[in-house]
């Protein structure tokens, strides 16, 4: 998988050529998340949120086949030290309001939430998030930016880039 880091911005760029890259970077991922941590999966169907999401539940010690898309309930929590809050917004009629979402139910400062379909929570989502959007490049490969809000998300970031070795142009 090839990063790259754009000047100063915290933003990175990766691609993922297979499933199993995308788990792979996922894992790696969950390795790195803390109790309050929001992560936002941008991207249209079949972009690899979900598949994503698995590797970051791997990456925090739950079976990655308990992790299924929600498709018609909004959350599923997955127990573990960590809990694992997943939400899905496919099945929600955008825009997603404060009065139609109990949002704050989705968040809490003891677990991680990971949110597909964050676009269509706009506005809602807690300001400090890791936005990680994804889209298809060709049959197998996907790609993934990273666009952390806040010092915590930048912080993962930087991780995430320096686990990768050099990252330059
Ligand atoms: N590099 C890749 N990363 C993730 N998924 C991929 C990749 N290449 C092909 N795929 C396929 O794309 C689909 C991704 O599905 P899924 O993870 O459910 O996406 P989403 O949750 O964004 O709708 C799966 O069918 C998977 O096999
Ligand atoms: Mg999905």
């Amino acid at each position: 998988m090839a990063a790259r880091t754009k000047g100063q911005a915290p933003l990175v760029e990766l691609t993922s050529g297979s499933v199993e890259e995308t788990r792979a970077f996922g894992e790696r991922l969950g390795r790195l998340l803390r109790p309050g941590d929001v992560v936002a999966l941008e991207g249209e169907l079949g972009s690899g949120k979900t598949t994503l999401i698995q590797g970051i539940a791997q990456g925090m010690d739950r079976d990655p086949g308990t992790v299924k898309s929600p498709t018609f309930v909004l959350v599923r929590e997955y127990p573990g030290a960590v809990p694992i809050v997943h939400v899905d917004g496919y099945r929600l009629e955008p825009p997603a309001t404060a009065a139609s979402l109990d949002v704050e139910l989705l968040f809490a400062p003891h677990k991680v939430t990971l949110i597909e379909w964050a676009e269509r929570f706009a506005g809602l989502l807690p300001e400090e998030r890791l936005v990680i959007r994804m889209g298809h490049v060709s049959a197998n490969r996907r790609r993934l930016s990273l666009a952390p809000s806040g010092e915590r998300p930048q912080a993962i970031v930087r991780q995430m880039a320096s686990t990768h070795g050099p990252a330059g142009d």
